[in-house]
């Protein structure tokens, strides 16, 4: 969302209160943020909070607000979206039948930017046939309508209404705001570590947090593919709109991988898997006794070799990850290699800033004819879509 220009535009709903932490996660993602309320929006939630998180000022009115005196006009041509969140049963009116009456209404009548529409209302409201209509017409007009989720209503009523949480209203945007130049492509995807037993409390494990691979699943999931994540244990939650499946060991991780590769036209391999587990599992917990003991280990199924052996007869793209404390260039060439790798992605775990943990990644994306192409150090999310511009090009 680097440099984007999104527009929020706020109205008259008590979930006006939850735009404030969308207009967070957007300036986090590192859009350029401009919000305009309407007049009842401010009774709601002072511009003062807005004007703080995004770092400009709030438009509220046509008359007398603006920095100049065609604001109405020019925001909406040129952000690259607006998003109306929370929309009420009014401004849905509105947009659908062209009225123009205040600032944001006339905006989104002179607008080209694409429009993201996030309803929010009473559950009997919502159902109306009125509202419908509209909501129809909006559909058909080519606004992006999120459908509202369900649950209590601030008017202590039951049912559909609520504004989609925040997270999912920037999931959307930046799908609207992606090339969906995946569209039609599966993909496969493992994140996270794996977890091996030792005995029912205590395991072997390393320090994945699943964040590379979940930036890869959402920005190959944004940019239009069918995306399938296969994840050890992680505190993250799974992205929207992609078929996630949860596995704690490397065995596990194996099967479902397996079960889920066909017909995929890309797999990235960026969980780290335990290169061996306990030979035998402890029943009960094993009790503190002497001073040493050990601790018998048998190497586990190396899943990305096992994909590479076998990509005459399932052909996909196939990307694997190496994760390096020394001579990484060397190292990553030579499980390139070995694996039978269309690319690899190198990182050097012993950076604080990359690697394991972190939410920025710096990397070397390596190539079967030795081509190297180093990164610069980014956000996991922009890692993300770097890889995929080099697995699009190699396809
Ligand atoms: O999850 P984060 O905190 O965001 O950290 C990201 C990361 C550092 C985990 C990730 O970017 C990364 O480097 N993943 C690969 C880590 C790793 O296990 O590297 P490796 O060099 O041990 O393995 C090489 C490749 O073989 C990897 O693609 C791995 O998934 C695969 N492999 C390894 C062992 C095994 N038994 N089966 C495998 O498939």
């Amino acid at each position: 969302m680097k440099d984007k220009k999104i527009i929020v535009g706020i109205t008259g709903g008590i979930a006006a209160y939850k735009a404030a932490e969308l207009v967070r996660l957007l300036v986090k993602a590192g859009a350029q943020v401009r919000v305009a309320m309407t007049a009842n929006a401010v009774r709601f939630v002072t511009p003062l909070t807005f004007e703080a998180l995004s770092g400009h000022r709030v438009i509220r009115d046509m008359w007398g607000q603006e920095e100049t005196t065609i604001d109405h006009i020019t925001w909406g041509q040129e952000s690259d979206l607006i998003i109306i969140a929370p929309a009420t049963a009014n401004i849905i009116a509105k947009m659908a039948h062209g009225i123009a009456d205040d600032f944001l209404s006339t905006m989104v009548v002179a607008a080209t930017a694409k429009i993201l529409v996030c309803p929010s209302m009473n559950d009997r409201m919502l159902i109306n046939p009125a509202v419908q209509n509209n909501l129809r017409i909006l559909n058909e007009r080519n606004f992006a309508v999120m459908v509202p989720g369900e649950g209590q209503l601030a008017c202590r009523s039951e049912g559909p209404g609520r504004l989609p949480e925040p997270q999912e209203i920037v999931e959307h945007a930046w799908t609207l705001l992606s090339p969906q130049d995946l569209s039609g492509q599966k993909v496969l995807i493992t994140a996270g570590p794996t977890i091996e037993p030792i005995d029912p409390v205590r395991y072997i494990s390393n320090r994945s947090s699943g964040r590379m691979g979940f930036a890869l699943a959402k920005a190959a999931r944004r940019r239009g593919a069918s995306v399938t994540l296969v994840s050890g244990p992680v505190s993250l939650m799974p992205p929207n709109g992609v078929t996630f499946i949860p596995v704690k060991t490397a065995d596990e991780m194996k099967n479902a991988v397996m079960e889920n590769r066909s017909g995929c036209n890309i797999v990235i391999k960026a969980a780290a898997v335990s290169d061996y587990r306990p030979k035998d599992r402890a029943q009960q917990k094993i009790k503190k006794g002497p001073d040493s003991l050990t601790l018998d280990l048998l190497k586990n199924p190396d899943i990305l070799s096992e994909l590479g052996d076998t990509k005459k007869q399932s052909p996909c793209v196939l990307v694997g990850f190496a994760a390096e404390t020394e001579d990484l260039l060397a190292n990553a060439e030579a499980k390139l290699k070995a694996k039978n790798l269309d690319m690899i992605v190198a990182n050097d775990v012993s950076r604080n800033d990359a690697g394991f943990e972190t939410d920025t990644n710096i990397v070397k994306m390596i190539f079967p004819d030795g081509h190297v192409e180093d990164s610069t150090l980014m956000t996991k999310d922009e890692v993300a879509d770097l890889i995929l511009d080099r697995i699009k090009s190699l396809k």
